[in-house]
């Protein structure tokens, strides 16, 4: 099979997981979970997964070791686009080509939704078979660092209370890649834990140096698409960053220099791959991917 053979293998893999870990009945909350539902299995690209799995076969570990692990990135990340949708957050109606979770169930589900994801996803690396107690707690670690109030929630907080305002590109660079880069960077980190990398050993380094880059290469083309592309290709709105007043890259150096500095990460990345000797055609194949795509 070819290398988008073997991806499209393993996102089907992916999408089968996660309806299986997500809870089909409920006494007491079945709108909440009619919505957990929607909101993962409505769509999505499922980078983060995909990069988990795709290190650890990378770094010669069993790719089914880290599905669970690699769902529950995905798990913590549909609910960051549940709750970045909402009326006091971004305040975007459409979402993988469909009303997002607020439009479709109302706000107080939405949340409970993505209260009830959040928690999923922790319960989830609990329940991965097959790798240690002490690489589930390295993997739980992690992912609570991603998730927390110095990655992701901490970059949403970051880019809310910057709206209207003008910030330094540094300091956009700094929200960019705890906002989106630290979900995309654990993805990597994970995969190297399921694989039986040691946090410290010049493997773990590296691939959280390529995570860190690739992470910010990703929402510097998020940032793009908003503006080049249109909402039936992306499944959302687009310009909806300058109606928000977000800073953005574009908006701060121009669309080219913007995607510069995107290809330049993943040309670096792929080199520093290469360099160390983890040189995989499917997860170089991933990372072009994940910078050069259209939606
Ligand atoms: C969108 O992420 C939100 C950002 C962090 C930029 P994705 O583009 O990975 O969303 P889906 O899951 O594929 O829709
Ligand atoms: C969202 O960034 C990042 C998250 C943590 C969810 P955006 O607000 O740019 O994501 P989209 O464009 O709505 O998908
Ligand atoms: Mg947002
Ligand atoms: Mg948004
Ligand atoms: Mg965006």
């Amino acid at each position: 099979m070819n290398l988008d053979g073997d991806l499209k293998q393993l996102r089907r893999s992916i999408d089968t997981k996660l309806a299986s870990i997500l809870p089909k009945e409920s006494p007491i909350a079945e709108p909440m979970l009619k919505a957990m539902r929607y909101a993962v299995l409505g769509g999505g690209k499922r980078i983060r997964p995909l990069l988990t799995c795709t290190v650890c076969s990378a770094l010669d570990g069993r790719v089914e070791d880290a599905l669970l692990p690699g769902c529950a990135i995905e798990l913590i990340h549909a609910y960051s686009l549940i709750h970045d949708d909402l009326p006091a957050m971004d305040d975007d109606d459409l979402r993988h080509g469909r009303p997002s979770t607020h439009k479709q169930f109302g706000e107080a589900i939405a949340i409970l939704a993505g209260d009830s994801l959040h928690s999923l996803a922790f319960q989830s690396i609990v329940r991965a078979p097959d790798i240690s107690q002490d690489t589930k707690v390295k993997a739980i670690a992690a992912l609570a660092e991603a998730a927390g109030w110095r990655g992701m929630s901490g970059g949403q907080c970051l880019d809310i209370n910057s709206e209207g305002k003008r910030i330094p590109i540094d300091q956009l660079r700094s929200l960019h890649a705890a906002k989106t880069g630290a979900l995309i960077c654990t993805s990597f980190q994970i995969g190297a834990l399921c694989a039986g990398e040691d946090e410290d050993s010049e493997h773990f380094r590296i691939l959280t140096q390529v995570g860190r880059d690739i992470g910010l290469a990703f929402q510097i083309v998020d940032d793009i698409l908003d503006v080049t592309s249109n909402s039936a290709t992306l499944g959302k709105p687009s310009q909806s960053d300058e109606a928000a007043e977000k800073n953005t890259f574009p908006q701060l150096m121009g669309i080219e220099e913007s995607q510069v500095e995107a290809n330049k990460l993943l040309t670096s990345s792929l080199q520093l791959l290469c360099d160390t000797g983890i040189e995989n055609p499917a997860l170089a194949s991933l990372l072009r991917q994940t910078v050069l795509r259209k939606n």
